[in-house]
């Protein structure tokens, strides 16, 4: 680490005790994002509590964060308390696997977020977006997470699967969404993953579902092969043996790449729609900068170089809201961080909430300021100090496809409406895999004129 590496301490990090057995889980559970910001201003770069599932390592030092991403990497997994969430629906899908499968089966997705690929989705990313205005009428309440996770669903089904999913929409967006749900149950999260709870009984259905539906997107590219979708691209695939993957493998890839593909970047775009009813001079600034360079017409790839307030905001919104709260690790061997060493086993949390957050970094960290993203402000960053796709060999694969569907689908967006939110209504998130709100977010959508 290139921080002054302090003398290595025989004892623990600084950090908050908890209660005996359970340690600080509720504490967590109950305020996640008061209690990890408290902890990181209160006991400094890196901090150690305990909870249920063991000894946790929270790390608050972009340098700390980026020697456990990025320089030691190979030293990490993701371990049982980020895989145990997830595998009951994505099962070992990239997000979730580790070692040989994860490297071939990423090398493998990895063509369909090639730059040029990823060019080749903006046509349909704004035809989805404007079909979904056309249902918008003039005046009426939406509720935006809603609108954004079915929009963004069927833009990644089309983009990676080059299938319309229609008929299917409704069936996977409720499956993903009762699982989402799932996640946050507290049984779930404090009680051993055999323990049979009713939330995990309704993760087994949805996955049923899912799995009905994925099994036949599969099944129809067998009978059918597209000519780059990924569903084939993974049916071609073989190993060294000449042996292709099985089925239940490809299920598990397609359902991480829908569920990834959709939710965040979904996330993204409510969150942003919210900061901007809460900041009309940004918004303003927006739609000045969308009727300057637009004029009316729909955005498209050769616009993106001019929009450059727009992708501004979307930075600004990802940092003060980043749509992944937090990552968590395992160290394989010990590691020593900061001066300390970090047992093998250990969970070693990193919240891009807390860092995105800190006024080392960023001025006046809470307000919300598109401008400060200036080039020259991005070179005196520190790297880690803003990663919201996270960074490493396990970074986000779909990023690149991530910001342009953000800026795309805000400058479509905006430039038709202006969205006010229901007076009265709150933004309380959860704070597991993602950063999804607890209740629905109603907005009153106004037609902009057109004169
Ligand atoms: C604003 C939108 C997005 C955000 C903030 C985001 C954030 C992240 C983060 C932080 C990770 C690392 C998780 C970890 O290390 O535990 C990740 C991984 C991943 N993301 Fe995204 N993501 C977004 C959009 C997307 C999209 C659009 C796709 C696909 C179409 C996608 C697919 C994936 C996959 C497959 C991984 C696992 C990669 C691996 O482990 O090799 N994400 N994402």
């Amino acid at each position: 680490m290139s921080r002054d590496t302090p003398p290595v301490s025989g004892e623990t990090p600084p950090g908050p005790q908890g209660l005996p057995i359970i340690g600080n889980k509720l504490a967590f559970v109950r305020d996640p994002y008061g209690f990890m910001t408290r902890t990181a201003r209160q006991y400094g770069d890196i901090a150690h509590w305990e909870d249920v599932s063991g000894q946790i390592y929270q790390l608050n030092h972009p340098e700390y964060i980026e020697h456990v991403l990025v320089q030691n990497n190979e030293n990490y997994v993701k371990g049982d308390d980020f895989q145990n969430i997830l595998e009951p629906i994505t099962g070992n899908g990239i997000l979730n696997s580790e070692g040989a499968v994860w490297r071939r089966n990423r090398h493998l997705i990895q063509p369909a977020f090639h730059p040029d690929r990823i060019r080749s989705y903006a046509e349909m990313m704004t035809d989805e977006t404007e079909e979904m205005l056309a249902s918008w009428a003039d005046g009426e309440t939406r509720l935006v997470h809603e609108d954004m996770m079915t929009v963004t669903l069927r833009i990644v089904a089309r983009a990676l699967f080059g299938v319309d999913i229609d008929e299917h929409v409704d069936t996977i967006a409720s499956a993903l969404e009762e699982f989402m749900e799932a996640t946050e149950n507290l049984p779930n999260l404090v009680l051993p993953p055999e323990i049979p709870t009713p939330s995990r009984r309704r993760i087994r259905r949805s996955r049923e579902r899912l799995d009905s539906v994925v099994t036949e997107m599969i099944e129809k590219r067998r009978a059918d092969p597209g000519e780059d979708d990924v569903i084939s691209m993974l049916l071609d695939a073989t190993d060294e043996g000449g042996n292709a993957m099985s089925t239940d493998q490809i299920r598990d890839e397609v359902v991480t790449l829908l569920l990834a593909g959709h939710e965040t970047t979904a996330l993204s775009l409510t969150l942003t729609t919210y900061v901007l009813s809460q900041h009309p001079s940004v918004e303003e600034d927006l739609v000045a900068e969308l009727d300057d360079v637009l004029d009316g017409r729909t955005p498209t790839m050769a616009d993106l170089d001019d929009l450059t307030y727009t992708e501004r905001v979307v930075k600004e919104s990802m940092r003060l809201y980043p749509p992944v709260p937090g990552i968590v690790r395992e160290p394989v061997k010990p590691d020593i961080v900061g001066g300390y060493e970090i047992p093998a086993g250990a969970t070693v949390r990193m919240h891009q909430w807390v860092v995105h957050r800190d006024p080392r970094w960023y001025d006046d960290p809470l307000a919300f300021e598109p401008d400060r993203w200036t080039d020259e402000f991005e070179q005196s960053l520190p790297k880690l100090a803003y990663f919201p796709f996270a960074a490493g060999p396990r970074r986000c694969i779909g990023e690149r496809f991530a910001m342009l569907e953000a800026r795309l689908l805000l400058a479509t967006i905006y430039q038709q409406y202006h969205l006010e939110l229901e007076p009265g209504t709150d933004l309380d998130l959860m704070a597991t895999v993602t950063a999804r709100p607890k209740n629905e977010i109603p907005m009153t959508v106004h037609r902009r004129s057109t004169e």
